[in-house]
């Protein structure tokens, strides 16, 4: 029978030992989220991103938007008191990649949807400064000089078909072929910062917004 003090004694055996548990003690804690309702369905009001939305959503994970600004509210009062419920799983089924972050320079803006005017977004991207005297956020002027279908919405079908293979594989409600079909219509002639500008108004409203 191994000692204590044996493994004590015996990097090699301690290291392994100790890996072992790590890794048991991490499994334990992380495979059972796969198969808990409450991180892997949708909560009520989720729904999956339209095509105009998962197009802005693109434009935010292009422009390194979540260098700055993170989108999930911790539960602490804190948070909660400036931002609004804290962020729950279910909120973020639809979200392949997430867009939690940790990185906040920028305020979070997990629930930033309807708390503002769209024109107030669209002056604050355009350059924030107008409306933020002491904002060193970068101005996103030139996204309004590209139409989203010659970019970001390119291959839209595609994506939202992708889309719906992740949400088949978990069950939950997903993109209808007439969606899939409907969508370069629904993008339009719509710029890359209108599209942002939707994707941003929707953001965490399902809980309540950060009002
Ligand atoms: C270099 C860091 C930085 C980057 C990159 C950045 N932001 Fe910001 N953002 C800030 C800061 C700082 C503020 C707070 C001052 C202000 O309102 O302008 C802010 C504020 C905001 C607000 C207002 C939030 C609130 O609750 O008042 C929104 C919306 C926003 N940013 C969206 C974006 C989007 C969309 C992008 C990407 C296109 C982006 N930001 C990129 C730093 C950044």
């Amino acid at each position: 029978m191994i000692k204590h003090e044996q493994i004590e004694k015996n990097v090699g055996l301690l290291f392994i030992l100790t890996l072992f548990v790590i890794l048991w003690g991490g499994l334990l804690e992380i495979v059972p989220l796969f198969f808990q309702k409450s991180t892997t369905e949708p909560i009520k009001g989720v729904e999956p991103y339209s095509a105009v939305r998962l197009a802005g959503r693109d434009v935010y994970i292009r422009e390194g938007c979540y260098n700055c600004h993170s989108q999930m509210i911790r539960p602490f009062r804190a948070e909660t008191e400036r931002y609004g419920h804290y962020s729950v799983a279910g909120e973020s089924v639809y979200d392949h990649p997430f867009q939690w972050g940790s990185k906040r320079t920028g305020p979070d803006l997990a629930r930033v949807g309807g708390r503002y005017s769209d024109e107030w977004q669209l002056a604050h991207l355009m350059n924030p400064r107008d409306v933020v005297p002491e904002s060193n956020m970068p101005a996103f002027a030139f996204l309004a000089n590209t139409k989203a279908k010659d970019t970001v919405a390119i291959d839209i079908e595609e994506k939202m078909k992708v889309l719906r293979g992740f949400a088949n594989a978990r069950k939950i409600p997903t993109y209808s072929d007439a969606d899939i079909k409907g969508a370069r219509a629904a993008i339009g002639d719509m710029t890359e910062m209108e599209v942002l500008i939707a994707y941003l108004q929707g953001l965490g409203t399902a809980l309540g917004t950060m009002k």
